[in-house]
């Protein structure tokens, strides 16, 4: 259903973010932890957690804890990892909100330990080695050696194993052979050790789609949820369905004499009379200020003139439309689309950083099919 409330507003499909979790359940046979950081890449991380959820998945991945919180505060009571870093007062509310963290150094195990005495409860953590794409993570060799120094705390809880692809989502990039093998490794030093947790996880969406060899006990997808296909060269799979989509209402329309400037900076000057549209969506919502922006009105694109400032955009015309006219930056409209990948290449960016960002007040509109 289409919302008249706002200028601008992002439809999210909840069927399809349902129904790309349940396939990517069906298709790899492991347990999926749904990655739900920065607000579910833009798309509304309580809302696309309940969907993914009810598609199968039976953990999720965040960054930090405050969006641990919202969801638990939300009442998502499935098992969370923060996946990025955590201040001690955040473990005490981790522990109370049985959220699990993640460990990957000995200064945060002794930080652990030390919070969880002081609660009086264990930690929750997911070891985390650093296989190649050298962010968190103790190196393959030193996993073993992490385990047992976090277990003679006494109060560290060790639940899973994990690291993260640099880059697997360019096809045959022989990083990603050599990061499966140290995971490998490493996998073996805690098994033999008989210390190999139950989770056991290494693979991102594209991991997880091309790499069963890199799905081990769970793997961890936020962009296959939310229907983002992260290969450039090879066309959407038939089991990813993108969720969003962008509209907005045409704020004004009108005439605009020949010699006229438009926009900061003047950079579009008319050559002749025309009509200039204003759409009420600006680089404050996430639309970029770049040259070449397109939108959608009436079936067909238009061109964005002049620079796109905080609040609004200017558009050329073909003819005149009443205010309120339907514009999508993101999406169908007709025949015509502008796609995720149209933005990315236009804004020569990840199109997961296309979603986002788009910014907290544009209201997200939950819809289904
Ligand atoms: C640690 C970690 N795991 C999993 C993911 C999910 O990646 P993707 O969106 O490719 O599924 C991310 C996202 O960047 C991440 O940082």
């Amino acid at each position: 259903m289409i919302d008249h409330s706002y200028p601008t507003w992002l439809e999210v499909n909840l069927s399809a973010i349902e129904q790309n979790s349940r396939n990517v359940v069906q298709r790899t046979g492991v347990p999926l932890m749904a990655v739900v950081k920065a607000n579910a890449y833009g798309h509304g991380s309580v809302e696309v957690s309940k969907a993914a959820l009810a598609g199968g998945a039976t953990w999720l991945g965040v960054a930090r804890f405050g969006e641990a919180r919202v969801l638990r505060q939300a009442g998502i009571t499935a098992p969370i990892l923060v996946l990025g870093m955590i201040t001690p007062p955040e473990v005490d509310e981790a522990i109370a909100a049985n959220v699990s963290v993640t460990l990957h150094s000995r200064e945060v195990a002794d930080m652990l330990s030390q919070r969880g005495k002081a609660v009086g409860k264990p930690v929750l953590a997911h070891l985390k080695i650093d296989t190649g794409i050298g962010r968190l993570g103790v190196q393959p060799g030193e996993v073993l050696e992490l385990a047992r120094y976090a277990l003679s705390q006494g109060n560290i809880q060790i639940e899973g194993l994990f690291s993260h692809f640099a880059m697997a989502d360019v096809e045959d990039h022989p990083l990603t052979a050599v990061q499966v093998s140290r995971f490998k490794g490493a996998v073996e030093a805690l098994e033999q050790a008989g210390l190999l947790p139950r989770w056991v996880h290494l693979s991102n969406t594209a991991g997880t789609l091309v790499h069963p060899e890199a799905r081990f006990t769970m793997v961890r997808a936020g962009s296959a949820v939310v229907g983002i296909w992260p290969f450039d060269h090879t066309p959407y799979p038939e089991y990813l369905r993108p969720a969003l989509s962008w509209k907005a209402r045409l704020a004004s329309c009108k005439i605009l004499p020949k010699g006229w400037g438009v926009g900061y900076g003047q950079e579009y000057i008319l050559q002749q009379d025309e009509i200039i549209g204003v759409v009420p969506v600006g680089y404050g919502d996430g639309f970029r200020r770049q040259p070449g922006n397109e939108v959608l009105i009436d079936g067909r694109c238009v061109p964005v003139v002049g620079r796109v400032c905080m609040d609004q955009s200017m558009i050329r015309l073909p003819k005149a439309y009443p205010m309120g006219t339907e514009i999508v930056l993101l999406g169908k409209q007709g025949d015509a689309e502008i796609s995720l990948d149209d933005l990315g290449k236009r804004w020569k960016t990840a199109t997961v950083d296309v979603t986002a960002i788009i910014n907290f007040r544009v209201p997200r509109i939950y819809v289904r099919d």
